[in-house]
């Protein structure tokens, strides 16, 4: 697994003479627009890291004189784009198995609905991690973390949801705890509980649904909250899983408890979560497969990050997707995640994600990577510290092998990240 290490333990480094230094700078707030379509990208371009944090950015004739004075190892990134490691704002990471048999019978012609009623889908995963130990979904999780990383990831938020009971909740959320002291990246705990009704409360069981959220707003938010194992609370707020009036005691209780707000809005049909998410301040609102165009504008003047998912659209089949190119228009800040979980995206490669939002949404290549870095940054306030190369920020990079970097989604299904360096660590690539 990629460790992680005390900042004082590396010497200063220096990646000089990228093609393309993307640094994504700009004042502190989230990009709309056309600064989206700006990435402050300098040529023959530098970055100095020491202690961890970027010391200085720009062109390597200016920054020469620096570095060899501070002795730093230089890496030559003659050739290829360095740009800020992708900040991945929407995971279901910690899960058991796959859903490779729900992925199957998918193709086979049965609906993700069809086949979550009949005891497969998140139904089917949570009956999985309930059953496993805390160090097999340890070991599974740091896999991917590992994959993450060589695919140029390097701050990732991590929901719980399949647990759907006090004890697997908080049991996953212990897992994550280990995974961020042990782990080189970063990552944001997010507490899901109400992701599916649990099966011992299904069809009015043990009070039904309103039991079950009971149990979440009065005992999980509140121990989840004094032991400060989650930043934020999600719900999925649809059909087949909970309502409006749910949610919104799930995320006003989560408010009352310190955390923040995600919200799983408008994926499978219309429920006016993304309304709600607005109305409560959620940091973001995901998938947004179902906005109204009332609400496409609602959401452009607000400050929630609309953040699209086109892995789960993909992975589903559908011929569909967000309506990305409006939200930009609409002047949205718009974040891209991959939405890693078994059962509607197993990918948890961003570069592909690019890929997915310029073919299928018309973003622009630029559009969309400064949706995977610094506005991802924002929606999990965390842009202070990650999602663009500026002096003082955490030294988090990614470097392709590619000089231009519109190829990163145009050759489109391979891995072009190189070197991947978190806090000023080489973690992928050949430094090793
Ligand atoms: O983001 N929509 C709800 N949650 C996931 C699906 C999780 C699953 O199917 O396991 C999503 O698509
Ligand atoms: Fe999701």
């Amino acid at each position: 697994m990629t460790k992680r290490m005390p900042a004082s333990n590396h010497r200063p480094l220096f990646l000089h003479h990228a093609e393309q230094l993307l640094t994504l700078a700009g004042p502190p707030v989230p990009r709309r627009c056309a600064d989206l379509d700006d990435l402050g990208i300098v040529r023959d371009g530098a970055v100095l890291v020491a202690e961890g944090k970027i010391v200085a950015v720009g062109a390597t004739r200016e920054l020469r004189g620096e570095a060899q004075r501070r002795k730093a190892r230089a890496i030559d990134c003659r050739g290829q784009v360095v740009m800020p490691g992708f900040v991945d704002s929407h995971t279901h990471l910690v899960f058991a198995g796959s859903r490779v048999d729900d992925y199957e019978q998918r193709l086979r012609g049965r609906s993700y609905e069809e086949i979550a009623a009949a005891g497969g889908g998140i139904g089917l995963s949570a009956r999985l991690l309930r059953d496993a130990s805390a160090r097999a979904l340890t070991v599974q999780a740091s896999a991917f973390l590992d994959q993450m990383a060589a695919h140029g990831t390097t701050t990732v938020e991590v929901k719980t949801g399949y647990g759907l009971d006090v004890a697997n909740e908080i049991k996953t959320l212990e897992v994550i705890r280990g995974l961020r002291r042990v782990s080189a990246l970063d990552l944001v705990p997010t507490l899901l509980a109400a992701h599916a009704v649990p099966p011992e409360y299904r069809g009015g069981a043990n009070g039904g649904v309103g039991a079950y959220v009971d149990l979440v707003c009065e005992r999980l938010i509140p121990e989840v909250s004094r032991r400060q194992l989650a930043e934020f609370v999600d719900c999925f707020c649809e059909t087949i899983a909970f309502r409006l009036e749910d949610c919104r005691r799930v995320l006003t209780t989560g408010l009352r408890h310190g955390l923040a707000l995600r919200i799983h809005a408008e994926q499978l049909g219309r429920t006016g979560a993304a309304r709600l998410a607005i109305e409560l301040n959620a940091a973001s609102a995901d998938h947004l497969d179902h906005l109204t165009m009332q609400d496409l504008r609602a959401l452009a003047r607000s400050n929630v990050v609309a953040t699209l998912v086109p892995g789960a659209n993909f992975h589903l089949g559908l011929m569909s997707y967000a309506r990305g190119r409006q939200l930009i228009d609409a002047g949205a800040a718009v974040a891209l995640a991959t939405d890693f979980n078994p059962g509607t995206s197993p990918t948890l490669n961003m570069q592909f994600v690019l890929a997915l939002a310029c073919d299928a949404m018309r973003f622009t290549p630029a559009e969309a990577i400064s949706a995977a870095t610094i506005n991802a940054a924002y929606s999990l306030r965390r842009h202070h510290w990650c999602g663009s190369l500026e002096p003082g920020k955490q030294a988090d990079l990614a470097v392709m092998a590619v000089d231009d970097y519109r190829k990163i989604p145009y050759y489109f299904g391979v891995n072009h990240c190189v070197l991947t360096v978190k806090r000023g660590r080489v973690i992928r690539g050949s430094d090793e």
